[in-house]
């Protein structure tokens, strides 16, 4: 017997591309990216019904919080329409559909972690789209998992540890933020879990739709996580950076970012029996596998 077809949007991303090396034999994944369903002009339902897969995968959004500013009516195609009619498809099909949300749904303001029923308040266009497909998909009905998560990092994707590497090996100094709070998530486990969902959606078993909140373990300022890459360089090559430790105020950018982001991943760890990872070892496998 063929194994079932989970139909997931988004190629070359890092979640994508972890999904791409993390799903087991037993699964068939078809990717869609940009080339074949670009989300800004195609109707991704109609490639679900075209293609009618056992499961759905949503790894596809407009990730780039500043530009998100500018551009917001690409901001709420890809993060608000596409997952709709995604959601919408699936719903109708009858098949589990798993999406992608985000800390900056939030604004920051709490002083400890998020919990999934902590009131929603983004503080920038990217938040607002992203909170917005997520009552589109509720709205839609069906069986859905939405996961929020958080500082999404990998070996090879477009992500934090990437760029301080690549500065380390370029500056002298290195000024970063030190007072924005959240925790790392390697893309990998991300794509474990949505395929958890699928495969338990698939098999008829709830257990992990709805909302959960998905991150590392443990806290840290992006300051820390420059750190440790910067040890990383010397070690490696004997060059360090000079770290200075600046506020948010010191580095303004067009989107206002939450100061605490932390989720608190209690529910998921419940439901799914998953333990997150700490910080410490999400870079150290980043930086070991680059
Ligand atoms: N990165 C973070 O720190 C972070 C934090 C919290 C939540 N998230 C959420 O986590 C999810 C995955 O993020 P990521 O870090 O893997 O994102 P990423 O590396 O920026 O990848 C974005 C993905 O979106 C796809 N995409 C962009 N524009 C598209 C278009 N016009 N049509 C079709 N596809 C398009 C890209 O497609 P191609 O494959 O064709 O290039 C790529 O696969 C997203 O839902 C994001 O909102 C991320």
């Amino acid at each position: 017997m063929a194994e079932p077809m989970v139909l997931v949007f988004g190629r070359s991303g890092q979640v994508a591309q972890a999904l791409a090396e993390t799903a087991p034999a037993s699964l068939a994944l078809d990717f869609a990216g940009r080339e074949r369903c670009d989300l800004l002009t195609a109707d991704p339902g109609a490639l679900i019904q075209a293609t009618r897969p056992a499961a759905v995968i949503n790894a596809a959004a407009h990730t780039a919080v500043d530009k998100a500013e500018i551009e917001p009516e690409a901001a709420l195609r890809l993060n608000r329409d596409a997952p709709a009619a995604m959601a919408r498809a699936c719903a109708g099909l009858g098949v589990p559909f798993v999406h992608i949300s985000t800390d900056y749904v939030f604004d920051g303001a709490k002083a400890g972690p998020y919990v999934e029923s902590d009131p929603i308040a983004p503080l920038g266009v990217y938040g607002r789209s992203k909170a917005q497909g997520e009552a589109e998909i509720v709205a839609a009905g069906g069986a859905w998992t939405i996961f929020r998560t958080a500082w999404v990092v990998s070996p090879k994707g477009a992500n934090f540890i990437n760029t301080m590497r690549r500065f380390a090996a370029e500056r002298d100094l290195m000024r970063v933020v030190a007072d924005q709070h959240g925790r790392p998530t390697l893309a990998a486990d991300i794509a474990a879990l949505c395929l958890e969902a699928a495969r338990r959606g698939m098999a008829g078993d709830a257990s992990l739709q709805g909302l959960f909140h998905l991150a590392g373990a443990d806290d840290a300022v992006w300051a820390d996580l420059a750190e440790r890459v910067f040890a990383d360089t010397e070690r490696r090559t004997g060059r360090r950076p000079m770290l200075e430790r600046i506020t948010t105020a010191d580095y303004p950018t067009p989107a206002r970012r939450p100061a605490n982001s932390r989720l608190d991943t209690g529910k998921l760890q419940a439901a799914a029996g998953w333990s997150p990872r700490p910080w410490r070892e999400t870079v150290d496998i980043c930086l070991a596998e680059a």
